[in-house]
């Protein structure tokens, strides 16, 4: 909880399909802020480390081709809470049982083309962004507009919009 940083991957059938405004749009809306994003083509060796928990599981390998078979979207997503309410702005992994008002419940039926991965924990969202973004610069949301997301007290507390004050 509090300001958090979290990373987020937009998978080829989400640039595909035309999904990248869609869904970056859901994600800014909520009021959360882009703080970096860039697009390219996965290489194996990253991707098998992205996904190096699954390793072993049935679906690893189709996964890591389906990841590396064509352009995604690398952002760093951050505001209030931001590791859990971008999960639960994603909806639960398998597209055909997650939630509608979900991305992947409104957007997706399938279990690995569900087009957004989001970190599941703050080690996580640490050791990610730092896969991706290691060194990059964050620019965070101008003070004028967390004005209208967080009430100021919030803004003021420990971790709560924290360095936007
Ligand atoms: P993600 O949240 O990125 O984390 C692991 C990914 O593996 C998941 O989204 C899906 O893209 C994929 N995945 C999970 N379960 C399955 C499955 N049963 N079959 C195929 N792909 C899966």
């Amino acid at each position: 909880m509090g300001f958090e940083r979290t990373f987020v991957m937009l998978k080829p059938d989400a640039v595909a399909r035309g999904l990248i405004g869609e869904i970056v749009g859901r994600i800014e809306r909520k009021g959360l802020t882009i703080a970096a994003m860039r697009m390219e083509m996965l290489s194996r060796e990253t991707a098998e480390s992205h996904y190096a928990e699954h390793r072993g599981k049935p679906f690893f390998d189709g996964l890591v081709e389906f990841v590396c078979s064509g352009p995604v979207v690398l952002m760093v997503v951050e505001g209030f809470s931001a590791i859990s309410v971008t999960r639960r702005l994603a909806g639960k992994t398998a597209g055909a049982e997650a939630d509608p008002g979900t991305i992947r419940g409104d957007l997706a039926l399938s279990n690995r083309y569900n087009l957004i991965h989001a970190s599941d924990s703050p080690e996580s969202a640490e050791r990610e962004i730092g896969r991706f973004f290691g060194g990059a610069e964050f620019f965070g949301a101008p003070r004028e507009r967390l004005r209208w997301i967080y009430d100021a007290a919030e803004r003021r507390s420990p971790g709560g919009g924290g360095g936007h004050e």
